[in-house]
């Protein structure tokens, strides 16, 4: 059906658009959406609906028409009407400084104030973009190019959800020419090469590759389907109309107009803000949801600006202070497996060296197999390399199209490549493990490690290359050995003095001097972290006490479940370990009596059991419900248990417990037993 909409018709698709924009403004704009997805979705429907009933009421700045249907040949070209700049950039502090310097010495002679105002800003890492709007609405999109002719790309630019097609409010010059940077975000790159990666396509290489590629497409309907998004930074050529007179107010009026707007970006006083400004953002850069490559520095006043005036391509009143890449390129010379405490064999990559987050980096940590072959990590490929804040250095992927011919996928060593012992490998579990224990010397000298580390024994002085050495001429097998150290047979080592040496045997003595929580977490029990081993010793009050327990008792422990249970009661069973405890002991080691957790509460002292299905509570209710009692919980029926708790369909347990003459408990008599304990 086509012909002339009816006047109720084309009040209500004006309606729908007016929904439609706020809905995106508020959205994209001021972070802030006034509807759900869904209902927007809905709402976008029914505009479509009805323009597809009545095309003729179709036009461009409608919220329907971010994508065009027919590919372009080529892309046409866009002249600048103001040439599109770019920045200086600045390495270091005193770079920076003296960019400050020079400002301030200019604004001088024309008799400005100091100091200086600047809006400091994230350098986003992605395409620079020009937008421009006539009477409000989108006409023109085109890319930077070289800064004097650009690509026009207006039909891809329309396709970002956060570029308005329409702008708001009233006191809109009658051009408005935008600059900005188009991105696409760190967790939708992720998303969208893992997605590629799944259907076997290709991957991009960096988020800011993956929007350049996205943008210059010449079926937008394609860029449509990539996740970009836009900040809008400036403004280029205006006609009829007026901007603020500061780079803060603009960014305001142009968020106001419907533009979405870095929300990191500041004014600054000063040099030193500005700097502090730029630890702040490198704080927390690795969590931005975008990539950035440093900050830009503008001088706030535009007539401050006129003043400075340019060089060159550069503006003179703004520079881009530059963080360390996150991300270089390098190649794998070799792949070698380190031996971890627990046998874990973690693939690490050897790597040409490279610089990258501020660090030299040339070795990277491949996780474990399951991720080298994920990734298809060999020797020989050209990867990137990722360091991003404190994370420890990782290949981010790798350039396949840069393989040399030859290279091989990487399989896992079948014996331990530093003690020999056979390697197993859980289909399920990612990780692969020495079987050797403490006979593989990769262990052992991790276990030391572990035990004489600061959240362990903290034993001051001696560090990872120490023990290395201690262990490697055999004077240090086991974390006992330590306290057999005399500073004569130390001060042999190399780089180790007499009165190093000394020190050493004395921090080694008084490190006998700890705390319960920390042996239990230095003993290096697997799963037993520092929680688990504050909660243990707060539970068991003694080491004798835990030593004793079996696996329910380990359970009652608050968050320790069967598995980390029958870990630690393994642990405590083995007559290696037995030794290891009695030798710390007999070497003096020592600690204060440590708080029990909690009152013992007025089950204290009974084991329960539980059995069959309780109707008003879950097995897991049931049995925090007794812990908070004091009461113990078992899953097997013994001559120690206390009661047994049946439910309905109560099977063998409940058999057991009425051979064994064992009080048996059913859900009203529990319920009562609760209460009244409850009270006490
Ligand atoms: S202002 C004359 N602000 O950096 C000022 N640029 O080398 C020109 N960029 O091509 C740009 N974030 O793509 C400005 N907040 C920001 C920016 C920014 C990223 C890019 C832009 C430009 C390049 C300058």
């Amino acid at each position: 059906m086509s012909g002339r909409a009816p006047g109720t018709v084309v009040s209500k698709v004006q309606r729908l658009r007016e929904l439609l924009h706020r809905y995106n403004y508020a959205y994209h704009a001021l972070d802030a959406p006034e509807v759900s997805d869904a209902q927007y979705d809905a709402l976008l429907e029914e505009l479509r609906a009805l323009e597809g009933q009545h095309p003729e009421l179709i036009t461009p700045d409608s919220p329907t028409q971010r994508v065009g249907a027919t590919p372009l040949a080529m892309f046409g070209e866009v002249r600048h009407r103001l040439p599109m700049l770019s920045l200086d950039n600045a390495f270091s502090e005193e770079a920076v400084r003296s960019f400050d310097r020079r400002v301030r010495e200019r604004l001088a002679t024309a008799g400005c104030e100091e100091p200086v105002r600047y809006s400091a800003e994230p350098k986003l890492d992605g395409l620079a973009v020009s937008a421009t709007y006539e009477n409000g609405l989108f006409t023109r999109g085109a890319t930077r190019g070289d800064g004097e002719t650009g690509e026009d790309i207006t039909q891809n630019l329309r396709t970002i959800a956060s570029l308005p097609l329409k702008l708001r409010g009233k006191d809109l010059p009658t051009v408005l020419e935008v600059r900005g940077e188009v991105f696409m975000p760190k967790a939708r790159f992720e998303r969208f090469n893992a997605e590629a990666t799944a259907r076997g396509e290709k991957t991009f290489v960096n988020p800011r590759n993956a929007a350049a590629g996205s943008l210059r497409q010449l079926d937008a309907r394609i860029t449509a389907k990539r996740p970009l998004d836009i900040f809008i930074y400036g403004t280029g050529y205006v006609e009829d109309g007026s901007l603020p007179d500061t780079q803060g107010e603009t960014l305001a009026s142009l968020r106001a107009w419907g533009f979405k707007i870095c929300p990191e970006s500041r004014i600054v006083t000063g040099i030193d803000e500005c700097l502090r400004y730029f630890a702040d953002i490198g704080a927390r850069r690795a969590q931005l949801a975008y990539q950035i490559d440093g900050v830009v520095y503008k001088v706030d006043d535009q007539e401050q600006r006129r003043l400075l005036g340019f060089v060159a391509r550069a503006p003179r009143w703004a520079i881009a202070h530059k963080y360390p890449a996150e991300e270089e390129t390098t190649v794998v010379r070799d792949i070698e497996f380190q031996v971890g405490r627990t046998g874990a064999l973690t693939p690490v990559a050897r790597l040409e060296p490279v610089f990258v987050g501020g660090v030299t980096v040339s070795n990277a940590t491949l996780h474990n197999m399951d991720e080298v072959h994920r990734k298809d990590v060999r020797v020989g490929d050209s990867v990137i390399v990722r360091r991003a804040g404190d994370v420890i250095p990782e290949v981010a992927r790798v350039l396949l199209e840069r393989r040399p011919a030859g290279t091989r996928p990487l399989a896992l060593p079948a014996c331990c490549p530093v003690c020999g012992s056979p390697v197993v490998k859980d289909e399920e579990a990612a990780v692969a493990r020495c079987t050797g224990g403490r006979s593989c010397p990769a262990q052992r000298v991790e276990e030391i490690k572990h035990f004489a580390a600061r959240r362990a024994l903290d034993i001051r002085g001696l560090g990872d290359k120490l023990i290395e050495q201690l262990c490697a001429t055999g004077v240090v097998r086991s974390p006992a050995d330590l306290w057999h150290l005399d500073a004569a047979a130390l001060a042999e080592l190399e780089r180790m003095g007499e009165k190093s040496a000394q020190k050493l045997v004395k921090a080694i003595h008084a490190a006998r001097a700890t705390t319960l929580p920390r042996l239990l977490y230095g003993l290096g029990i697997r799963d037993v972290g520092e929680a688990t081993a504050l909660a243990l010793a707060q539970h068991f009050g003694t080491l004798q006490a835990l030593q004793a327990a079996d696996e329910d008792g380990v359970q009652q422990v608050p968050d320790v479940g069967p598995v980390v249970a029958a870990n630690v009661v393994a642990w405590f069973r083995d007559t290696e370990n037995r030794r290891l405890l009695h030798r710390l002991l007999e070497a003096g080691l020592h600690w204060p009596p440590i708080q029990r957790s909690g009152n013992p509460g007025p089950l204290a002292g009974k084991t329960f059991v539980l059995t069959g299905t309780l109707s008003g509570m879950t097995r897991e209710a049931a049995q925090a419900a007794l812990q908070r009692a004091g009461a113990r919980v078992s899953g097997s029926v013994s001559s120690k248990t206390s009661y047994v708790v049946a439910g309905a369909e109560a099977g063998s347990k409940l058999k057991k417990a009425q051979s064994l003459s064992i009080p048996v408990l059913d859900e009203p008599a529990f319920l009562d037993l609760l209460k009244s304990s409850s009270r006490s």
